[in-house]
């Protein structure tokens, strides 16, 4: 059979993805038609595709690239010197290429509470399937087998490995691929907005919340529960802030039934939110922490689980019973990944970069707040620099669209148009700029969001919705 290379554009990339390129989340037939969107090259937020059309990538690419899309000379010299001294090594029976060690240190060193150790793997999905296998290893070790179920949250998003995708609680991930597996338990999404009920405080909600997490627990048998994972601020859920007092309650619950927290830092990690941790802005006590993405500005793969003492004695002992951990990556402790890792840490700390998304944020929340009296926004909510807009049917009601509407998805198209890059979460806009974006660029950004905002409602109202 002949590749199905588009004739209008024969020799682009865009068609020769066409041809070519099965993407991952993407319309695979709509994709063979049209062809990939290619992009050529980088500037501080914006992009550049085979057009030389610009684009503000809005959503920092996938949530990861901090720096933005221009060449960071730092992280280039980084790579290189890394690749003419050792190109790669491994982390399988005690061997370890030096800046694995320097990076291992630097994180413990960075940790926001008290870790013990770091052990590295080459995404977000893979860090969180190894930290369940830890989690059930641990409890193997500590003579508790029955103690496995793991509960994580409706909305969450841990990734799209088997584990990692089964403690996802959005449908689609589990739709058609046989998921979830086994062992996983579903709770409360802490989105005081869409879940409170009519009358119910923000606090009074967030106390339903760990109630019923209670309940859960008490109900499968505490004996039974393992862990729950949860992301500091849910992000690919739709950007969803905790209540409240949220936190504070959950802690609570875990500690009394011994169920271990593995908070989901992969998106929160490295400023996002103010702080070098999700689990700084919001007092969250892990004993486990999964990060990724901003780590090395999302220029080389490259995660990290950080496990405390009393884990890592756990699995420590086990391995020593069995002769080994038996579980490892190739790539786990690249050292390229780990020196460019290594050294976007010094850049954030260099460039002061926590400093410079508090001296952001205000403007950001402004911006935003901006669109709260539109007749069609429902729900603004922010944290640091990661914001969500929610789009509503009814403002006072909250009622959402009806989603074969696909607004969100329609606003998303109008701003491309306009040159931005955004997410929708069904009728909720994902905002995650670049860490180093400067105050005139958000503008930039909630100017192109605002033309497609406008166009949304006009459209809307021309179709009779609004
Ligand atoms: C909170 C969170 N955890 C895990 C993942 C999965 O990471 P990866 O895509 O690197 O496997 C993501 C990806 O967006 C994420 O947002």
């Amino acid at each position: 059979m002949t590749a199905n290379i588009q004739t209008s554009r024969p020799n682009s990339l865009s068609a020769r993805d066409a041809a070519y390129h099965f993407h991952g989340y993407t319309n695979a037939l709509r994709n063979e038609q049209d062809g990939g969107f290619v992009v050529m090259r980088g500037d501080g937020p914006f992009i550049y595709t085979e057009e030389g059309k610009e684009y503000f990538d809005g959503l920092a690419g996938l949530w990861c690239a901090s720096l933005g899309f221009g060449p960071q000379p730092r992280l280039v010299a980084a790579a290189k010197k890394q690749m003419e001294t050792l190109p790669f090594y491994h982390t399988f029976t005690q061997k370890v290429a030096s800046p694995v060690v320097e990076l291992a240190e630097k994180l413990v060193s960075l940790a926001p509470v008290p870790m013990s150790k770091a052990y590295f793997c080459n995404s977000g999905s893979e860090a969180n399937d190894t930290a369940l296998k830890m989690i059930w290893y641990l409890n193997n070790a500590l003579g508790r087998p029955e103690k496995k179920k793991v509960i994580a949250r409706v909305k969450a998003y841990h990734g799209v490995t088997v584990a990692a995708a089964s403690l996802t609680g959005l449908p689609a991930l589990h739709n058609e691929f046989d998921l979830p597996i086994a062992r996983i338990l579903r709770t409360d999404c802490p989105h005081y907005y869409r879940f409170g009920e009519k009358g119910e405080t923000e606090e009074a909600f967030a106390t339903r919340c760990a109630d019923n997490l209670e309940k859960l627990i008490l109900a499968e048998g505490p004996d039974t529960i393992a862990a729950l994972f949860a992301e500091p601020v849910q992000g690919a859920g739709g950007v969803i802030i905790p209540a409240k007092t949220y936190w504070e309650k959950i802690t609570k619950v875990l500690k009394t039934y011994d169920v271990l927290l593995v908070a989901d830092e992969v998106i929160c990690g490295f400023g996002r939110t103010g702080n070098w941790w999700g689990t700084q802005t919001f007092g969250l006590q892990p004993d486990i922490i999964t990060t990724a993405k901003q780590l090395s500005a999302g220029q080389l793969p490259i995660a990290a689980i950080l496990i405390n003492q009393r884990v890592f004695e756990a699995l420590r002992d086990n391995s020593n019973k069995l002769g080994g951990f038996a579980h490892g990556l190739t790539y786990s402790g690249h050292p390229v990944s780990s020196a460019v890792a290594l050294e976007t840490i010094k850049i954030y700390e260099d460039e002061r970069i926590i400093d410079h998304v508090r001296s952001i944020a205000p403007h950001f929340e402004r911006e935003m707040n901006a669109f709260v009296d539109h007749p069609l926004v429902g729900d603004v909510r922010k944290v640091g620099l990661v914001g969500a807009i929610e789009l509503v049917k009814d403002k006072s009601s909250h009622e959402s669209f009806d989603p074969k509407l696909a607004v969100g998805p329609t606003l998303v198209k109008f701003a491309h148009e306009h040159g931005l890059i955004i997410r929708p979460v069904i009728d909720s806009l994902c905002f995650c700029p670049p860490l180093i974006s400067t105050t005139a660029q958000v503008s930039e950004m909630f100017g192109r969001f605002s033309r497609a905002l406008k166009d949304t409602h006009e459209w809307l109202k021309r179709e009779g919705h609004a």
